[in-house]
């Protein structure tokens, strides 16, 4: 992918988990790469994610909903990939306000300042299926229904749009990716704020049970970080995108008590047990969910890579090797 040597790359939350693998992968292409990053605790940046690689990026701890700081950090940029973001689900609920200031009225400003400083600048922005709400049918393509089930999906539909309204209206050229739940090496796995998969990282390392709620038979599709990264660069690549937006995905689709048997099963011990929903979280679940991705496919041709087995692997693994820089007892 020769388009990112010696261009000057911006990513927004490049500490985090996607962001600091999708650094690293642009670096290996030859990319001038600027991560910015708020560092909030309850969020899932960790300078400890750019380990290998610290001496070759510029990093900037500060907040996207900075304007002043953002319109200066964007001049001069070729790409934004756009991933800082509020990803907890249950705290847009408790905390709807913080949501919709991160995950929509600073993109608003971002894509202001893009326009004002930089409107030759190509952005990516990191999007969620979380947006079509509960499926009306399976898999969910791009035309599915939107209904959101919750703030979090209401913000971050809001910041797709003001995406490609920027495109559509002033020639900014963005495309989002509304991702599936994406797993791998450097997500937060101290809790469950980014996904329930981190914490049953954390709690198998731990040999204590993990909690699979109702009757674990809801089914999801997952993307090893490695094909999500790999998404984003195709993307960021072409100017087909320009405009669209695309779903990832997975053919493997999985109920959570099979993964739950798989994850106990890869050799690190640990058990699984049912347990009845939270109510709070029954009230915003969506039930079965996988996606159809055939449209990246065609476009982009892109295709995940990297099976739910190989990936799970790997990354408790990583986590085993390296849980001090994640979570302390
Ligand atoms: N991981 C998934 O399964 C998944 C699924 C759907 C969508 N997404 C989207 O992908 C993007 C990246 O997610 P991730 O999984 O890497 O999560 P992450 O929490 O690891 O990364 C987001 C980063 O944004 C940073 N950030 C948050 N608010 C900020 C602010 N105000 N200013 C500057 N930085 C800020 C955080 O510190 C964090 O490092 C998010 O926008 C998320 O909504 C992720």
């Amino acid at each position: 992918m020769n388009n990112f040597l010696n261009s000057n790359v911006l990513i927004t939350g490049g500490l985090g988990f996607i962001g600091s693998s999708l650094a690293r992968r642009l670096i290996n292409l030859g990319a001038h790469v600027t991560l910015v990053d708020s560092l909030i605790p309850t969020y899932g940046g960790n300078l400890f994610n750019i380990e290998d690689f610290r001496d070759k990026v510029a990093v900037n701890v500060c907040d996207v909903r900075d304007p002043f700081a953002m319109t200066y950090l964007l001049q001069g940029k070729d790409y934004l990939f756009n991933l800082a973001g509020q990803t907890s689900h249950m705290d847009s609920m408790t905390d709807p306000q913080t949501d919709l200031d991160i995950n929509a009225s600073a993109q608003l400003s971002i894509l202001e300042a893009c326009r004002k400083a930089n409107p030759n600048i190509k952005i990516v922005f990191a999007s969620t299926r979380q947006i079509y709400g509960k499926p009306d049918y399976l898999p969910v393509d791009e035309k599915h229904p939107i209904r959101p089930v919750d703030v979090n999906g209401i913000n971050k539909l809001a910041g797709e749009w003001y995406h490609l309204l920027y495109n559509n209206v002033y020639g900014i050229r963005a495309c989002a990716l509304r991702l599936t739940n994406t797993y791998g090496p450097g997500m937060r796995v101290k809790d469950a704020r980014q996904t329930f998969l981190g914490i049953w990282v954390r709690l198998l390392l731990e040999g204590k049970p993990i909690k699979v709620f109702g009757d674990g038979l809801q089914l999801r599709d997952f993307n090893y970080v490695d094909d999500c990264v790999e998404a984003m660069l195709l993307a960021g690549a072409s100017n087909g995108a320009n405009g669209k937006v695309f779903n990832l995905g997975s053919s493997e689709v999985v109920g959570l008590k099979d993964l739950a048997k798989l994850m106990v099963g890869l050799g690190h011990g640990g058990t699984y047990e049912l347990i009845p929903f939270p109510p709070e979280r029954k009230a915003i679940d969506i039930g079965d969910y996988f996606s159809d991705f055939s449209l990246i496919e065609k476009e982009l041709s892109w295709s995940p890579k990297v099976g739910l087995r190989e990936g799970l692997l790997k990354t408790m693994a990583y986590y085993n090797d390296h849980k001090e820089h994640y979570w302390q007892d």
